[in-house]
């Protein structure tokens, strides 16, 4: 499919690399394309970035049929501009269209859009160590509907914009309150998704940590409240003994890129790398027994970030001193070292454009 371009005449100033948080800054352009039964996807083109003019009764408002994925670009010390995986997440995408009734799209055509759109704002993309251009794609509901059914007709939108680190803490360990009172997600539910839906169901539970001078909540399963699952930014590695342990992905747990990143990479180093259900009581007792290690989180946005306490109903435990430990360490250098373009990529995980 061709993509039409219409360029911004009026280029808006670019924040400087230093100080630069997430989320909050948005480049010049932004990808769009529409879905219709008759037509299929269609109409694709880069526009300036601007608000979408949404009629009241939007489907996705009301009833939240709504997916999104999260990546990013990195410009390496040569100027080129280097992204992660970018299949990985629109083969998500598509995972999660299917979960939510959302016609799929084509898989090299959503890498292409991407890329379509980096290349038009690369100047965007900041250039410190530990900054990126983070590159949202999302789909949703655009029948003017209030019905209750699927809708027929869609927007398919990408935009994008330079981050600093998710976490104030930066590389610096997290405190996470373990979640008891409320739940994200059951098996058969929307976890697995990337769906808007998951992360309005964490709010409340996100507020609360936050009241107690916590930075996230670790989710335990929805149904015995025993079973470690994610953080909901973050998948949540331990590292017990020798051993590494990650939660299965059981249906309820998002499938990170960068979770599977990091098990590939342990692999490859020999480390004995787990993925099985684990319970938060066997992370207590490792605790107690001084055989737990390190526990860190994965995403696209949180990169590797170490957890230094955990406080489950009161019980408070710091982990590694509250200091970021070898493996996450050793994964943080690596994955980053790779993304940008400062370690050789072994893997074939980096797309230049
Ligand atoms: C990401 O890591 O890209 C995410 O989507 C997590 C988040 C910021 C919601």
């Amino acid at each position: 499919m061709k993509i039409l371009v219409e360029k911004t005449k009026e280029p808006k100033k670019k924040p400087s690399s230093e100080g630069l948080s997430f989320g909050t800054v948005f480049s010049d352009h932004m990808f769009l394309c529409d879905y219709s039964p008759e037509k299929g996807w269609h109409n694709a083109r880069i526009t300036p970035y601007r608000a979408l003019p949404i009629p009241p009764s939007n489907m996705t408002i009301h009833y939240g049929q709504s997916i999104f994925e999260g990546l990013k670009a990195y410009k390496t010390e040569d100027k080129k501009v280097n992204l992660f995986r970018p299949a990985e997440n629109i083969k998500r995408l598509n995972a999660s269209c299917r979960r939510m009734c959302i016609p799929e799209i084509d898989e090299k055509f959503g890498v292409e859009a991407i890329k379509a759109l980096v290349d038009i704002d690369r100047d965007w993309i900041p250039e410190e160590y530990g900054t990126s251009l983070y590159i949202r794609p999302f789909i949703f509901a655009a029948d003017p509907y209030i019905g209750v059914r699927p809708s027929e007709t869609y927007l398919f939108v990408i935009i994008t914009g330079p981050v600093g680190a998710y976490y104030k803490e930066g590389i610096n360990p997290v405190k996470i309150f373990v979640e008891t009172k409320y739940v994200r997600a059951v098996v058969g539910g929307l976890g697995e998704s990337k769906a808007s839906a998951n992360y309005a169901a964490s709010l409340k539970a996100q507020v609360e940590a936050k009241e107690k001078g916590y930075t996230q909540v670790l989710w335990l399963d929805g149904i015995e409240k025993k079973y470690v699952e994610e953080v909901g930014t973050m998948n949540v590695f331990f590292v017990i003994g020798d051993e590494v342990v990650t939660p299965a992905l059981t249906g309820s747990i998002l499938p990170g890129i960068t979770r599977k990143s990091s098990i590939e990479l342990l692999k490859s180093w020999g480390y004995k790398v787990s993925e099985r259900r684990i319970t938060i009581d066997e992370v207590f007792e490792a605790h107690d027994k001084g055989m737990l290690k390190e526990v860190f989180g994965t995403g696209t946005a949180a990169v590797i970030s170490p957890v230094g306490e955990l406080n489950l109903d009161g019980k408070v435990i710091t982990i590694n001193n509250g200091e970021i430990g070898p493996v996450s360490k050793r994964l943080y250098d690596t994955i980053t070292g790779i993304q940008y373009g400062r370690i050789p990529d072994k893997f074939g995980w980096i797309e230049q454009i």
